[in-house]
């Protein structure tokens, strides 16, 4: 199964990716966590994403077509993916076809989680991430504990969640990535736009749900 997970940012894209990625037993590939890897290691591509990143901004699509590239080659994809927030523009939308059908491969499904943006705003300004393990959580769920629950590292806020920063990720969002959801509309590959409010277990039945219309799995 290769299924791309659409939705502005804050949608539960990782959220979701995860357990959709374990329910179909292929991996979650997540261009913001790699990047956000490649900082922590202080790489060239660290270096380069992060002034983009901190601003809201997004990444030069020939950078992110060439890690994406790197990624199809590699062992761990042959069986499929969850792509996390990738393509987010149309540019990388035409260049993942170009490097699906060289491999004689295509999408199966592009699932879109709808999220308003009031509900956006407060999923991120009150978002924390483990600095050790990266787990995701939310001070609704951990009110005022610091020390992560999975293996006890700091739980710090991610540089771009800031207020400010995420209104200009959603202004991104809106010019350069929902476009990408009228692209696939008018392609050949499903794309279904899915509620992404409620609770994490109601819209991971509604995914699945997606998915199985989609194709049975
Ligand atoms: P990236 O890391 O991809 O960020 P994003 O798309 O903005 O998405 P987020 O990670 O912020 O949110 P999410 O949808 O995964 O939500 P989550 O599950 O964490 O990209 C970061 C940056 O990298 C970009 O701005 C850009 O600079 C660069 N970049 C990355 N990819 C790129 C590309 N392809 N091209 C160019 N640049 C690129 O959930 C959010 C919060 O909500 C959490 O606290 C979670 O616990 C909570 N939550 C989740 N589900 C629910 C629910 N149902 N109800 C209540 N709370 C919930």
């Amino acid at each position: 199964m290769r299924l791309v997970l659409m939705g502005p940012p804050g949608a539960g894209k990782g959220t979701q990716g995860d357990r959709l990625a374990e329910w179909l037993e292929v991996p979650r590939l997540s261009t913001g966590d790699m990047l956000r890897e490649a900082r922590r290691q202080e790489t060239e591509l660290g270096r380069l994403a992060q002034a983009y990143m901190d601003a809201g901004e997004l990444v030069p699509d020939d950078v992110i077509l060439g890690l994406i590239e790197e990624l199809l080659d590699d062992e761990v994809a042959q069986a499929g993916f969850v792509l996390d927030g990738f393509p987010r523009t149309v540019a990388q939308a035409e260049g993942l076809q170009r490097l699906l059908a060289a491999r004689r491969d295509r999408l199966d499904v592009v699932l879109n989680l709808d999220v308003p943006d009031e509900e956006v705003v407060a999923r991120l300004s009150g978002r924390r991430v483990c600095e050790a393990c990266s787990a995701v959580t939310h001070v609704d769920v951990v009110g005022g504990v610091t020390d992560c629950a999975a293996c006890g590292g700091r739980l710090v806020q991610r540089s771009d969640d800031r207020v400010e920063t995420v209104r200009r990720r959603l202004d991104v969002y809106r010019e350069q990535t929902a476009p990408v959801l009228a692209w696939y509309g008018s392609s050949d590959v499903p794309a279904t736009d899915v509620d992404g409010t409620g609770s994490v277990e109601d819209v991971f039945v509604r995914l699945t749900r997606a998915v199985r219309v989609s194709r049975p799995v």
